[in-house]
């Protein structure tokens, strides 16, 4: 079978990570979070004191930084871990994942200086297919021939539901009105912003997975990259 290019853009919380990588196991794919890319220029960003605003100074960063994904070990999976993250050879899994960071990536994420080297970076990363990666501009911008494009949405009260869980299993004291809040700014921002902001690429198919669990959700787009392979399949032996 042809090994495709699958991407799954979203909203915050609308359940691309735990879906993409599901799907990636069962479909034998390559998983990857351009999220976590973000996030880790960010984490790098404030560590260093770097204004936000400075966008020259954050497009400098993002040239001067390396960014890798990994499969997590299986205690990380059991964690809750998609992929593993390493900035600049140390590994920052965790240390992304904090409300704080979410929204220093999500306003560094407006500096198209910053993009150009991240998306350039993400296409490397998935070049010859195999692989289900998942971020904003992933249908749009980064693999706009992907052969399969989904749009996950979920409505914003069981987005924060779902993050606010996440934050409660880790101890951080948010309530869910405080992530409600965070997750409604990011998706503000991220759909507002000039540069590839997060929208529906015309051939995406919309997944509304408000009332449907992880394994539901990755079940229907298993069955749809399974017939765009087979179609795909059939088209090459037409051709041959
Ligand atoms: O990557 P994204 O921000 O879109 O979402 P995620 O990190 O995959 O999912 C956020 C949380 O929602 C995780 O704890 C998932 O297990 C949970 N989730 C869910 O309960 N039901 C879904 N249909 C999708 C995700
Ligand atoms: O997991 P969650 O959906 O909360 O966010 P994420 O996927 O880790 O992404 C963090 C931030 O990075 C988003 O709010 C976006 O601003 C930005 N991002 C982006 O602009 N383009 C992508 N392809 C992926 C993430």
């Amino acid at each position: 079978m042809p090994k495709l290019t699958i991407a799954i853009d979203g909203p915050a919380g609308s359940g691309k990570s735990s879906v993409a990588r599901q799907i990636a196991g069962v479909l034998g794919y390559t998983y990857l979070d351009s999220g976590a890319m973000y996030r880790a220029l960010a984490l790098k960003a404030l560590g260093r004191k770097l204004s936000i605003d400075d966008e020259a100074a954050l497009e400098k960063l993002a040239a001067d930084t390396h960014i890798e994904l990994k499969p997590p070990t299986a205690e990380q999976e059991k964690a809750g871990a998609k992929n593993r993250v390493f900035l600049d050879g140390g590994e920052v899994t965790d240390a992304i994942r904090t409300a704080g960071v979410a929204q220093a990536a999500s306003r560094l994420a407006t500096i198209a200086g910053v993009r150009h080297v991240l998306v350039a970076e993400q296409q490397r990363a998935g070049e010859g297919g195999g692989v289900v990666m998942e971020g904003r501009d992933i249908g749009t911008v980064v693999f706009p021939k992907a052969e399969l494009k989904i749009f996950l949405e979920a409505s914003s009260e069981v987005r924060a539901e779902r993050r606010w869980k996440e934050h409660q299993e880790k101890g951080d004291d948010l309530t869910v009105f405080q992530v409600l809040d965070e997750v409604k700014e990011r998706d503000k921002r991220d759909q507002e912003r000039k540069v590839s902001p997060l929208v529906r690429a015309a051939d995406a198919v919309i997944v509304d997975n408000t009332a449907m669990d992880v394994d539901e959700t990755a079940r229907l787009i298993v069955m749809l990259a399974r017939e765009r392979e087979k179609e795909i399949a059939a088209k090459a032996g037409r051709n041959a």
